[in-house]
């Protein structure tokens, strides 16, 4: 059988880190690639290196740093995950479950996630932002696949509304405050696994299909916090148009450079979600 954690590898590192510090946050952030300038909108900020945290994993991608920062995002407590774990990395999607069910034994209950994706409906553009109404996971793998951990949830669990209603409501009231005001697209993620970026016949079926966006995270992340009962709110930043609807070659120097410029405004939007959320 694959590689699994217990329920006391990931207490271990919960019970450490509460043992370092007060904060017990209401709101998690998962950061996306080259969007690590999110951090500078927390205050009251401890920093933890994942190398330090007993039994957590470790970023093999130098777009992702590897910190969780605790503090305060719209003054309430939260905590960035500031560099992410992926399956082409070499993590089964079993172990990808660890970090979503640390945060949630540190009491988190709402869960904000964020990724590059490229844009696969012909209406988006490059800098645009994309509430995550669903998400279409033909790759056929489940984070939680092996034998159930009751403490954290049931066995067969109900993903029809993983991305919860009256956040993604919240999300598109918060931008329109913004200024300037942001209108933010609506639609379906297809997570493929990656690293390469898909084929145009790959991108063609995927819109087929009903996809929105692509992209190679985020996933693993938000089954592990339905399954636990998280509320969950995910944001992809269209960094690139997919495969075969420019004729130009995908890098991934396309996709930082359109994450980082995107990276202020992501950050406003969150934290006024997080400031207007009840
Ligand atoms: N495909 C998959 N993942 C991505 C892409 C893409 O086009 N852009 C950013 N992440």
């Amino acid at each position: 059988m694959a590689e699994q954690h217990n329920f006391e590898h990931y207490q271990k590192a919960a019970d450490w880190l509460k043992e370092r510090t007060a904060v017990r946050p209401e709101f998690a952030v998962i950061l996306g690639s080259s969007l690590g300038a999110i951090t500078e909108r927390m205050t009251d900020t401890e920093i933890f290196d994942y190398s330090d945290i007993p039994g957590f994993l470790l970023p093999t991608n130098p777009s992702h740093a590897g910190k969780l920062v605790f503090g305060k995002m719209g003054e309430r407590p939260t905590v960035i995950m500031s560099g992410r774990f992926h399956f082409y990395e070499g993590y089964s999607h079993q172990v990808l479950a660890l970090p979503v069910r640390v945060l949630s034994l540190l009491g988190v209950k709402t869960l904000i996630v964020t990724n590059a994706a490229g844009g696969v409906n012909l209406d988006y553009q490059v800098g645009d932002i994309m509430v995550m109404s669903d998400h279409l996971n033909m790759v056929g793998v489940s984070p939680m696949t092996g034998p159930n951990i009751a403490a954290f949830g049931q066995r067969f669990y109900d993903v029809s509304k993983l991305y919860t209603p009256f956040l993604r409501q919240l999300a598109h009231e918060t931008a329109a405050t913004l200024t300037p005001p942001l209108t933010l697209r609506e639609g379906v993620y297809y997570y493929c696994t990656g690293p390469h970026f898909e084929t145009p016949a790959e991108i063609r079926a995927i819109r087929i299909l009903g996809g929105d966006a692509v992209g190679m995270s985020t996933v693993s992340e938000t089954l592990t916090a339905g399954h636990c009962g998280m509320e969950v709110l995910g944001f992809s930043l269209i960094t690139n148009m997919a495969a075969g609807v420019l004729d130009q070659p995908l890098s991934d120097e396309e996709v930082g450079i359109a994450a980082r410029a995107a990276a202020d405004t992501m950050g406003a939007l969150i934290e006024g979600i997080i400031a207007r959320k009840g």
